[in-house]
């Protein structure tokens, strides 16, 4: 695995599975490529609430946010061996995983099992869902650190699960 896509919605899951894919003491990575995709059904959500003639702003501003945070974590994250790459992508979101996967000649991707949704009962975001089911390349699946914890001790008690 020298080259790993981590696609970055700004919430503190994706930042787990890139600090795991930084730390992970067995992979041989030296390219991460960080992606995060901005959602025109997001712009377009936004847009109803009366504010219909702000597309392109919002899209800049969408754009600009993901721009700076991807840059933060390049800075808290670079270290010798390791190069970065950093894109912004405007599609559906487990679309734009896929097709940058792809496009990057990715070995493989590793992503949060949930992001910036609530994290609800379901064991995995429809777009982790999406991107495992669909992608061509291994996927790594990271969860919350919590969420780890809690299946830990849900197994240990149960002894299996169904
Ligand atoms: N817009 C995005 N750009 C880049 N990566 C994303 C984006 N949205 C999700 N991801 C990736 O997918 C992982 C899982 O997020 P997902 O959206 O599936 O969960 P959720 O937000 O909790 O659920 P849902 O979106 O279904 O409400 C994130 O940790 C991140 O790695
Ligand atoms: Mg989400």
């Amino acid at each position: 695995m020298r080259k790993v896509l981590i696609p970055i919605d700004l919430s503190e899951v994706s930042e787990e599975a890139l600090r795991h894919a930084v730390e992970c003491p067995c992979a041989e990575t030296r390219e991460l490529i960080l992606l995060h995709v901005v959602d025109p059904l997001d712009i377009k959500s936004l847009g109803l609430v009366g504010l219909v003639d702000r597309e392109q702003e919002l899209r800049n501003e969408m754009e600009k946010e993901g721009r700076r945070h991807l840059d933060e974590l390049v800075k808290k994250y670079a270290r010798d061996g390791l190069s970065f790459k950093t894109r912004i992508v405007f599609d559906r979101p487990w679309r734009g995983i896929i097709n940058t996967a792809i496009d990057e000649q990715a070995d493989a991707i590793i992503m949060g099992s949930h992001g910036r949704g609530r994290i609800a009962e379901q064991l995995l975001g429809s777009v982790a869902e999406r991107v495992v089911r669909k992608a061509p390349v291994p996927v790594t699946i990271i969860r919350p650190r919590k969420m780890r914890d809690h299946l830990i001790a849900r197994w240990r008690h149960l002894g299996k699960e169904s």
